[in-house]
């Protein structure tokens, strides 16, 4: 474990971190963070858990992570963007474990639609937007981080698509250490989402994702569309060709049809 204080020791961030709370187990560090956020705490406010009683994922999925070994943070986030572009601060998130990921040379790097992060093609981390608005205005973002570390075992149902940073470099590492670099990466991005820049960090997502110009199937509950990736549209939805002509979308799961 570790604590506020190993944090905090040459953290040298601007905005993000300046305020962390650091807890042995919550239920959620995202529901942790919403609760702070409506309390009116400042942008950058970080909430990082050891273990998780409640983790949640995407589409009402649970999060399970084993104690002590992965990363679990929640970042509180008041830029100044319209609600449009809200659902593109995941892709800020994205980019910056892709970052972490791609200095510690560990395996190949890629981002997948719409809030994953893999290594050598498996899902190392998950992403968790959670935004509030009032009318078209967004008061805050909650975005939370579920990066697998140290932990090796996987649940059977996720074992051959899960994977983290320990199972494919062979290696442990400090998660403390890993944990300043990416809060030093979101800081070092987050001047782009202050100055409407926002679409720097989205074509630096692409460059990092794979899928375009690829045949992929979309999972939305039980209907599974197929077609032609193309891109994604100024709000983060994807645009596919399909049989039936092009055709974007807000959610869902992306498998590359090999
Ligand atoms: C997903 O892939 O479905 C998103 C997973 C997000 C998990 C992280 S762990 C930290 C934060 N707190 C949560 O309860 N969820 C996110």
């Amino acid at each position: 474990m570790f604590t506020r204080d190993d944090i905090i020791v040459g953290l040298n961030t601007t905005v993000i971190g300046r305020k962390l709370f650091v807890f042995d187990s919550l239920d959620s560090t995202n529901t942790c963070a919403k609760t702070l956020a409506d309390a009116g705490l400042e942008e950058g406010t970080v909430v990082l858990a050891d273990y998780q009683t409640a983790g949640r994922g995407r589409q009402g999925r649970s999060w399970l992570s084993e104690p002590a070994m992965n990363i679990l943070l929640s970042i509180i986030l008041r830029p100044s963007i319209s609600k449009e572009q809200a659902s593109l601060l995941t892709f800020y998130a994205a980019v910056s474990v892709a970052r972490v990921l791609e200095c510690m040379n560990v395996g190949k790097v890629e981002c997948k639609w719409p809030n994953d992060v893999l290594l050598n093609g498996k899902k190392c981390c998950g992403i968790l937007l959670e935004n509030s608005f009032q009318q078209d205005r967004l008061i805050y973002s909650v975005v939370g981080i579920g990066l697998n570390v140290n932990q090796t075992q996987f649940d059977n149902g996720i074992s051959t698509r899960a994977t983290s940073v320990a199972r494919e470099s062979g290696s442990t590492f400090d998660r403390k250490d890993i944990i300043q670099i990416l809060l030093k990466e979101t800081d070092r991005l987050l001047p782009s989402l202050a100055d409407g820049r926002i679409n720097t960090i989205v074509d630096e997502w692409k460059d990092w994702c794979t899928m375009f110009g690829k045949s992929v199937t979309l999972t939305q509950g039980e209907e599974t569309i197929s077609g032609t990736a193309l891109g994604i549209e100024a709000d983060g939805r994807l645009v596919l060709s399909t049989l039936s002509g092009q055709s974007t979308y807000f959610a869902g799961d992306v498998t590359i049809v090999e």
